[in-house]
């Protein structure tokens, strides 16, 4: 991904290690507590692990490790099987044409699964009648693979070389994006979809959405085709997610930036425009489309070329309408999916919900981009019983940024329009500091982090798991021990890790956090130290880790974390 943006740096110093490592040997002591409380134990994939948590029912999330290898296919522990459940171009809104793939037209795929799996939510129905063992299924389609998809096309993916494909197959990727949501039902020991199911749904690139919440309406969300920037069409690249005690799924918009085109064009037309006021707003919208990394010239799929909307030159406000967590009730099909502006744009990735004591509902969330940052969100009003009374709970209430202290303690830091810094002229009001969240989040002094992916709360002990997958040239700091600043050894940072954060008195709402690193993956052949006298950075800085205190001759090599679940 690119990395055009320059978030404030915390200062690069040995001293981050020493005091990671003193507060790793403190943590070592605690390791039971933190498995036996909850903690990552699926990531723990080993028997030994597993059978230090006798908490756990015989059976219940016990597996032998898989040695590491390198087959094109699933590999599974002794014991487990799988279930292809759907396909790409499987039928999934009632009546949808089979799947050929030598005549896929975008009507097709509209009613059909789509493109590449992400986040995966399930939904029970088993207080229904007549559905007992039967539950939805949620799955994003983060984004097309032109070269998998159409017989032909053999061009390189992704980046830099895209494939070449015709305007219908733009079309095609176009419907193939967004999510589907299939009903699923158990057979025996057999998991399949039922394809007639009523509650079957597609969501694409170019479903009708409402866009809700301060940003609603705003002077940078109107285009020709919605002057009252309230509407949009569909979403793009969803990749983490979430679900709501209320039943409806939350999903990530993260790497929208590469569907949308011409900056530069948009630059120049900004320049040579006479009207004061289109002129600021092409100016404004040429400004911050650098920050998350849109193509100077064409994209690499040329959508542009089928839609205007994705040529910034003609729709330079299209790609704020892009970067949100959208919300999707799952239970009805006729729902209109909602962008949820008060939980900021970013290249959101993971939208971790937990119901603080109060009623109150928390959303976590990172922004996954080398250097970027962590989130959360807490509604103003609180979770109702009754499931209707929710919509619009996510509408009202503060974003607040994660700074992670050297000593262990983090603040969290809201994103409010009228509190120094976020005031005028740096900003125009609490929408502009929603649309530009990683500049608020900057000026706030938010740490930069090692690509924050998913994010997990525990169920059990209301821990919170954040965890970074790892990526070259990134920051050092306290809460990124492997950052890579370092010339000498450019990639350290690459093996990703996992923090561990406990919300001050347990209290979600608050502003006040304690953190430890549970994870520094990698090859557990370092001992499980983090000395730099004995593990010198320059030649081993990838190999040092460390697993929640466990002996690492009972853990498996794991790097890039990526997602988690409890
Ligand atoms: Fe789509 Fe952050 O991975």
């Amino acid at each position: 991904m690119s990395d055009l943006h320059s978030p404030s740096e915390q200062s690069a110093s040995p001293h981050f290690e020493d005091v990671v490592r003193e507060r790793i040997t403190r943590r070592g002591a605690l390791q039971a507590l933190v498995v036996l409380g909850g903690g990552a134990a699926a990531t723990l994939a080993t028997s030994g692990a597993a059978q230090a948590a006798p908490g756990y029912a015989p059976g219940e999330l016990t597996f032998d490790a898989l040695p590491l290898n390198t087959a094109d296919q699933i590999s599974l522990s002794p014991g487990f099987k799988h279930d292809v459940i759907i396909s790409w171009g499987d039928p999934v809104v009632p009546g949808a044409p089979a799947f050929d793939v030598d005549n896929q037209t975008a009507g097709a795929q509209a009613q059909q699964f789509g493109f590449n799996n992400d986040y995966i939510d399930y939904i029970p129905l088993s207080d229904r009648p007549g559905r007992p063992q039967r539950g939805l299924l949620f799955v994003n389609h983060e984004y097309t693979s032109a070269n998998m998809m159409f017989p032909g096309v053999t061009a390189a993916f992704p980046k830099p070389t895209w494939p070449a494909t015709t305007a219908e197959q733009k079309r095609i990727e176009i419907e193939a994006h967004g999510a589907s949501i299939v009903e699923v039902a158990l057979n025996g020991n057999t998991w399949s979809y039922d394809p007639s199911s009523p509650y079957n749904r597609r969501i694409t690139a170019t479903t009708p959405m409402t866009i809700t919440g301060p940003v609603a309406g705003n002077v940078h969300m109107r285009t020709n085709a919605d002057p009252t920037g309230t509407s949009v069409k569909g979403m793009l690249n969803n990749c983490g997610g979430g679900s709501t005690p209320w039943g409806n799924t939350l999903t990530a918009e993260e790497n929208f930036d590469q569907y949308f085109s011409n900056l530069t064009g948009l630059v120049t037309a900004a320049g040579a425009e006479t009207d004061p006021a289109i002129k600021a707003l092409k100016q404004y919208a040429a400004n911050n489309a650098s920050v998350f990394g849109i193509p100077v010239g064409p994209s690499g799929r040329g959508w542009e070329t089928v839609d205007s909307r994705f040529d910034m030159r003609q729709e330079w406000n299209e790609p704020f309408r892009f970067g949100w967590i959208v919300e999707i009730d799952p239970l009805d099909p006729t729902s209109m999916p909602k962008k949820r502006t008060a939980l900021g744009r970013f290249k959101h990735e993971a939208a971790a919900g937990v119901t603080a004591p109060n009623g109150q509902y928390v959303v976590y969330m990172g922004d996954d981009q080398r250097n970027q940052y962590i989130y959360k969100f807490v509604s103003s009003g609180t979770v109702q019983a009754d499931r209707a009374a929710n919509d619009g709970l996510l509408d009202s209430g503060t974003l607040y940024v994660a700074v992670y202290n050297a000593d262990g303690t983090g603040t969290w830091k809201p994103l409010v329009f009228g509190e120094a810094p976020l005031v005028s002229p740096a900003f125009e009001d609490q929408a502009d500091v929603l649309i530009r969240t990683r500049r608020a989040a900057e000026l706030q002094g938010a740490t930069p982090m090692n690509r924050p992916e998913d994010v997990e709360v525990s169920p059990t002990t209301g821990y919170i798991y954040a965890a970074m997958t790892g990526t070259d040239r990134a920051v050092l700091n306290a809460a990124n021990p492997r950052g890579s600043s370092s010339a000498t050894d450019p990639d350290s940072s690459r093996g990703g890790h996992i923090i561990e954060m406990q919300e001050s008195n347990g209290d979600h709402t608050g502003t006040m956090f304690s953190w430890e690193i549970f994870m520094l993956c990698g090859n557990p052949n370092a001992g499980g130290k983090l000395d730099t006298v004995t593990q010198p950075p320059a030649a081993n800085n990838s190999n040092r880790t460390y697993f929640a205190g466990f002996d690492e001759s009972q853990v498996s090599p794991i790097a890039r974390p990526d997602n988690v679940a409890f």
